[in-house]
């Protein structure tokens, strides 16, 4: 019998690796699946329906599932599998925490009838309500003492001071710059084609969780996540399908997790 381990990226399907995870062990799943490409992946068979019962199993009541997807075009019309993935987490019992977006300041131009595709989902599915939130926050435009006036019973205006916050959390909508030489500086993870940026892991991985937190991808890709969760001292697994990408993660790595901590 397997037992799972930290801070490993397991070159196998997902399924896989969640068949020997504890129930309710996992604080954040953050990941990104192959869109639209899910039940045949390069041949390799995908259940989406087992893979979200999986999910919903290992989470910990409050965690939260960063489901990073878009869809693409197939004869004239979207697709429209992110909706139809976001509702069947909602059948399974997850919350649809919140529909944010990954706004892409400079996405690949497009040509034809369409307008140039800037953004991705960040679905946010919770368990239950989310246990952690550390918001990212922005400046307010008026900080500092303000005049603040109301009437009192007589009709007579009263004035009085009052503090105004310095700080609000930002919206729903995370605008990241994309490309070589930005959403990382490792060369090698540009051998996978469809990486996310670190930044993108880093915004969402500080606002779900706190050090010392479990975090998983089921699909790693070049090790985006495993990265930022582990200098961020999180705890983190991941699986991927493929060696060629289990491989490219694990040299992308090996600069930032000394230890030997890959099963390949
Ligand atoms: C969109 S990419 C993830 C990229 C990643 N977020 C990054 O920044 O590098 C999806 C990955 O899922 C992997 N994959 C597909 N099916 C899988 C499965 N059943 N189990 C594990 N990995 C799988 C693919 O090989 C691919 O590398």
């Amino acid at each position: 019998m397997r037992k799972i381990e930290y801070n490993r990226i397991y070159n196998e399907n997902c399924i896989d690796t969640m068949a020997i995870m504890q129930k309710e062990s996992v604080d954040m799943v953050l990941t990104s699946p192959p869109y639209d490409d899910l039940r045949n992946y390069n041949s390799y068979d995908l259940p989406f329906e087992k893979i979200v019962t999986e999910l919903f199993r290992i989470i910990k009541k409050g965690g939260i599932i960063i489901w990073v997807v878009g869809d693409k075009t197939e004869n004239g019309s979207e697709t429209g599998t992110s909706f139809k993935q976001a509702l069947y987490f909602k059948e399974m019992g997850f919350n649809i925490h919140d529909t944010m977006i990954y706004y892409k300041n400079n996405p690949m131009p497009t040509t034809g009838n369409r307008y140039h595709q800037h953004f991705e989902y960040m679905f946010a599915f919770s368990k239950s309500a989310p246990k952690t939130f550390n918001p990212n926050t922005e400046l307010t435009k008026y900080n500092g003492l303000a005049n603040m006036k109301n009437r009192g019973k007589e009709g007579t205006l009263n004035y009085k001071k009052v503090e105004r916050t310095k700080e609000k959390k930002v919206g729903n909508v995370f605008f990241y710059s994309i490309g070589g030489g930005i959403s990382t500086k490792d060369k090698i993870a540009y051998k996978h084609p469809a990486i996310f940026p670190e930044k993108l892991a880093y915004d969402q991985i500080k606002t779900w969780t706190n050090e010392g937190d479990l975090i998983y991808d089921p699909f790693m890709g070049s090790g985006t996540t495993a990265k930022v969760a582990h200098l961020l001292n999180r705890k983190w697994i991941g699986s991927e399908i493929s060696l060629e990408y289990t491989k490219i993660a694990k040299e992308r790595l090996k600069e930032y997790v000394k230890q030997n901590l890959f099963t390949l």
